[in-house]
């Protein structure tokens, strides 16, 4: 099966005050369409930089991506992002910021306000429709972050850090209602995160990533069975055998970077 994304000697350079800072070297990758890949790696290891490569944000320094094997350049509106800030407009209600990204694509002939009142319910946000963004808690307003990407239906979305400035308790909750849109939309998704934990729980594969310049140290499969129970997942023996593993990788080359 070729791949939906197709990541291949991906690297990036940054001048930054007089020197070149090399951000992201040689990163290669194929993500397949459904697939849900998740990447840990040092602070500054170039995570970031490689999804707003990947949304088209700026250039690479070489290499090359595809999509459905063409090459891509620029902005794909296939590929959604979101980032750690939610960027909610302040002036808008949930309702009308979930349905922004369909209104610049100049909607979709109707279905729009049906399908961002079912993904609003979806994520127990019902009733908090017309509220603004500063009546909403940072858990709530993660939530409509994320409905506000699927709402336009792009076929990859791209997560940074997401969930990472919230509270232990709203994070698990927010990765269960990921997993359970992910079970039903069957979108492929990229995400970024710190946690290891979390990482594990959410992927069908986790990216380990070098310190600066950053590359793919490794690509683990996890063969935990669906639908994962994320309150008791680190219970479970296939998970503690896996997170030893990662955690050595990791711990190497954080231990490397300090
Ligand atoms: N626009 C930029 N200009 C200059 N340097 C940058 C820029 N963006 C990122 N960098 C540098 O590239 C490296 C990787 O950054 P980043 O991708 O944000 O790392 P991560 O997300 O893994 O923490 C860092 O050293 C950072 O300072
Ligand atoms: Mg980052």
């Amino acid at each position: 099966m070729s791949a939906l994304l197709s990541i291949r000697g991906l690297g990036k350079r940054f001048l930054s005050r007089g020197t070149i800072v090399r951000a992201m070297e040689n990163v290669s990758l194929d993500v397949q369409e459904g697939e849900f890949v998740t990447i840990v790696g040092p602070s500054g290891c170039g995570k970031s930089t490689l999804l707003n490569i990947l949304v088209g944000l700026y250039p690479p320094s070489g290499g090359e991506i595809r999509f459905e094997g063409k090459p891509i350049r620029g902005l794909n509106p296939e590929i959604g992002y979101v980032t750690q800030q939610d960027n909610l407009l302040p002036w808008r209600t949930l309702r009308k910021n979930v349905l922004l990204p369909i209104e610049f694509r100049g909607g979709d002939g109707g279905g729009a306000e049906e399908r961002v009142r079912a993904l609003i319910r979806k994520v127990g946000l019902a009733g908090f429709d017309n509220h603004y963004p500063h009546e909403l808690s940072g858990g709530m307003r993660q939530r409509a972050n994320i409905i506000r990407t699927l709402a336009y239906n792009p076929r990859v979305i791209l997560m940074d850090e997401p969930f990472g400035p919230l509270d232990a308790q709203t994070r698990l909750t927010l990765q269960n209602q990921l997993l359970d849109l992910w079970s039903e939309e069957r979108k492929t998704i990229i995400f970024i995160t710190h946690d290891l934990t979390e990482a594990i729980t959410l992927a069908d594969r986790v990216v380990v990533m070098t310190g600066r310049p950053g590359t793919i140290k490794s690509v683990t499969p996890i063969a935990i069975p669906r639908p994962r129970d994320v309150y008791h997942i680190h219970h479970s023996e296939a998970y503690r055998e896996v997170y030893d593993k990662l955690w050595e990788e990791l711990r190497a080359e954080v231990a490397r970077i300090m």
